[in-house]
Formats: C-alpha cells, sequence, structure tokens
C-alpha cells in the first residue's frame, strides 16, 4: 500500500531506517551511508525510506526542515552511487503535543510513530483519533519493543498474552511495522508471532541505523 502511494508498485521498500549521513543516530559518514545503501539495494530492496527520529527528546532540534534539507543534499548522490530510491519520512516520536504538521512517509500520509518502550502513552486513543480525523495513516514503529502494547502474565506452565490493546488498535485501523531482524528470531517473541499469525502486521523495515548496530537488512528472499 505504501509503495503504491510512492508509485512503486511492485516495489520492494523497507520503510524504516536512518541510513543518511550525520543526522541522528544513523550513518555517521557517507562512506557508511553508501555502503548500507548497497547492502540494502543486493538484498532485494528497490526503495529506502529514511525515517530519522524527529519530536524526539533526545533530538529536540530536528524539524521538518532540516530533515528535507538533509535529504534534499543526499538523496541524488546515493542513488547514484548504488541504484537505491530514496523517499523521505520521519520516525515520530509520540507525544502528548503531538503537531499537525506532520512528517509523512514521502508524498504518502502515513506518519511512522514510535513511543517510549515501558510506559503506556497516555492520550494515546485521544490522538490517534485526532490525527486520523486530520487524514493521517498512524503506523507503530517497530512494534515488538513495547512492554505495555501485550499484556503477558507468566504461568508456571505457560505465558498467558491479553492482546485487548492490540484488537482495540487494529480496530481503529492501525499499522504496526515488525523490523526484520526479529523475524528471524521469532521464538523470542512469541506474541508478535501470533500476531503475525493473524495478519496484524503491515509493513516490515531494517530501522538500519550503523554498518554493525546488529540488525539485519531486508532480506526478501526470507519471505
Ligand atoms: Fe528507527
Amino acid at each position: 500500500m505504501i509503495s503504491e502511494a510512492l508509485g512503486l508498485e511492485n516495489y520492494k521498500v523497507d520503510i524504516h531506517s536512518h541510513i543518511l549521513p550525520e543526522f541522528d543516530d544513523g550513518s555517521r559518514s557517507i562512506g557508511e551511508s553508501i555502503y548500507l545503501a548497497k547492502e540494502i539495494k543486493e538484498n532485494g530492496t528497490d526503495a529506502v525510506i529514511w525515517t530519522p527520529h524527529f519530536s524526539h527528546p533526545k533530538y529536540p532540534e530536528i524539524g521538518r526542515k532540516s530533515i528535507l534539507a538533509h535529504f534534499n543534499r543526499y538523496k541524488e548522490l546515493i542513488e547514484k552511487e548504488t541504484g537505491l530510491r530514496l523517499f523521505c519520512g520521519g520516525e515520530m516520536y509520540f507525544n502528548p503535543e503531538v503537531e499537525k504538521n506532520l512528517i509523512t512517509l514521502g508524498e504518502t500520509n502515513y506518519v511512522l510513530m514510535e513511543f517510549d518502550f515501558n510506559t503506556y502513552p497516555l492520550y494515546l486513543k485521544d490522538k490517534i483519533y485526532d490525527l486520523q480525523l486530520e487524514g493521517y495513516e498512524i503506523i507503530f514503529a517497530h512494534v515488538e519493543r513495547y512492554n505495555w502494547l501485550v499484556d503477558e502474565k507468566k504461568g508456571i506452565f505457560r505465558t498467558k498474552y491479553d492482546f485487548s490493546l492490540v484488537e482495540y488498535l487494529k480496530s481503529r485501523n492501525i499499522f504496526f511495522q515488525v523490523n526484520f531482524s526479529t523475524l528471524r528470531k521469532l521464538n523470542n517473541y512469541k506474541a508478535i508471532k501470533h500476531m503475525l499469525k493473524e495478519n496484524m502486521i503491515e509493513f516490515v523495515g531494517s530501522d538500519k541505523h550503523r554498518k554493525n548496530d546488529g540488525r539485519n537488512v531486508i532480506c526478501w528472499s526470507d519471505f
């Protein structure tokens, strides 16, 4: 669906990455960025959306203007060197004062949103509603990371999972993205395994930051 909206039907798109140099906590040099772009392309991805952190307490200086300027500075060079198509987006850190003028993925109305890993975000349901009224489609970034999303109760013999918040979010047309690395160790992510089986996860992304960040680029041959 994002590929269609980007005019890239049938193309393989990685919707989550930090591969542009010297910006957020992603790549540290243009050489590293080109290395990453080549690796991504060689493993079957046709296009990548660059999704730097914004509205994040760690990066208060990052905003729409600086993201677009940085993207325009590097897009052509990296595309020319690697053959990978690049699109501009952002990874928004959820806060109660969510802005209205959000950075979306390419020219689509999809917003990639991340949250605190451990604390349930107050106002989540209200803000989702507001943003959807504004016409945004919301994707939760790396859905496997949020401890508050699925309630796990460990018993002596088995663990019980409470998916009621997930079910609520799905009923509100929220999309989920999982990191590709997680798909390779699903036995450590039982709740995610269940959600995949129930077709509740729509997107995969590499969330690639650095050469040696321990994250795999997407290998489409795995699917
Ligand atoms: Fe990310």
